[in-house]
């Protein structure tokens, strides 16, 4: 009797082992998430590299309570910093584009904004405005005077010569830092991974832009790893075929080619971008990002011109609000 107990207990012993390890096994897998992954890793930076945080070290308040818990990746020393020069000025959509945009660039780790108001005098909503923002930034004016402004001449010219200065200028004595500069007009859209595109720039990089010259996109054709062409609706004949939001150049360029500005006197409407690129590099120098030209991750898209029709002459609001 005992004997064939012990028979039975022996048969049974492996399939209750077995039974025990698969429960086990079935509750050490991770639990799928409620939510789906967010699209875009927010610790992710360029491709085939460490994985670095997006968002800065030292997040503004609020955010640094909730993140508490959960250990905080520093960002590299090394990591360089992107110049963001961003022309801007007095409108009704000023302060709703100078919104989206800092809600963009918060996002970016090691990102310097440098606003250029075009006014004869720093603004008080735009002063306002980047103290609150939770960026380091630089904020400068200059006006653009009476004469060029006027529809069909270039816009932004001495806002964006007065950012080129202050770079140089703050980076004279100094060996230069390892930094990339962009030209981010304040009513365009910048997709995150544009950032990490841009931050391995050598000379100057280039990708497509979406929204512009009449097409869904334009884009530097790519052969090989070389830009050989544009795809463009609109002349195609200029050296850079590229629009304003389409390059970055890093600050080693910037500072060996003190004399690159953009220029007033000989550039005829829109040949800004190509008349700059043409004192810094060459187009077998560009180096394609966004997968060989082939991603767009900006967009012009520009802001409709705002209806006030109905604002009241009379019988005003009893509170001046800042809008
Ligand atoms: C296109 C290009 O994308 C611009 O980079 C280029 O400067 C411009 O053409 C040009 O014609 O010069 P578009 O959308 O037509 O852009 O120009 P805006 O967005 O009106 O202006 C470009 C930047 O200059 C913006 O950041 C805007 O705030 C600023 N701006 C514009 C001024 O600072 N002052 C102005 O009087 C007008
Ligand atoms: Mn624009």
């Amino acid at each position: 009797m005992k004997s064939a107990l012990f028979t039975r207990f022996f048969i049974l012993l492996p399939w209750i082992l077995i039974v025990i390890i698969m429960l086990d096994v079935d509750t050490r897998r991770p639990v799928p998430p409620l939510t789906p992954r967010p699209y875009f890793s927010p610790y992710a930076v360029g491709r085939g590299r460490a994985r670095l945080p997006l968002r800065r070290g030292g997040p503004a308040h609020g955010t640094q309570k909730r993140n508490q818990s959960r250990p905080q990746p520093q960002p590299e020393p090394q990591l360089p910093t992107i110049y963001a020069i961003t022309p801007t000025y007095s409108r009704p959509v000023q302060k709703a584009e100078l919104t989206r945009l800092a809600n963009t660039f918060r996002q970016v780790a090691q990102l310097h904004w440098i606003l250029v108001e075009d006014a004869a005098a720093r603004s008080e909503l735009v002063s306002r405005f980047l103290a609150r923002a939770g960026l380091p930034s630089t904020h400068l004016h200059v006006p653009t005077p009476r004469r060029y402004k006027r529809p069909g001449l270039p816009r932004a010219t001495e806002q964006r010569n007065a950012g080129l200065a202050w770079l140089r200028q703050r980076h004279q004595h100094q060996r230069a830092q390892p930094g990339v500069l962009f030209f981010a007009d304040d009513d365009n859209t910048y997709s995150l991974e544009l950032f990490q595109e841009m931050r391995t720039t050598r000379k100057v990089s280039v990708w497509p832009v979406g929204l512009v010259g009449g097409r869904r996109y334009e884009r530097p054709l790519v052969e090989n790893g070389k830009v050989v062409g544009w795809y463009t609706g609109w002349r195609a004949d200029r050296p850079f075929a590229i629009d304003m939001a389409g390059f970055a150049v890093s600050l080693q360029v910037i500072l060996s080619n003190p004399k690159a500005v953009f220029k007033r006197r000989g550039s005829q409407p829109g040949m800004q971008e190509s008349d700059f690129l043409k004192q810094i590099t060459t187009v077998e120098e560009l180096e394609p990002k966004a997968n060989n030209c082939t991603k767009v991750l900006v967009w012009h898209t520009r802001t409709e011109k705002v209806n006030l029709a109905n604002e009241p002459k009379y019988h005003l609001d009893t509170v001046k609000i800042e809008v």
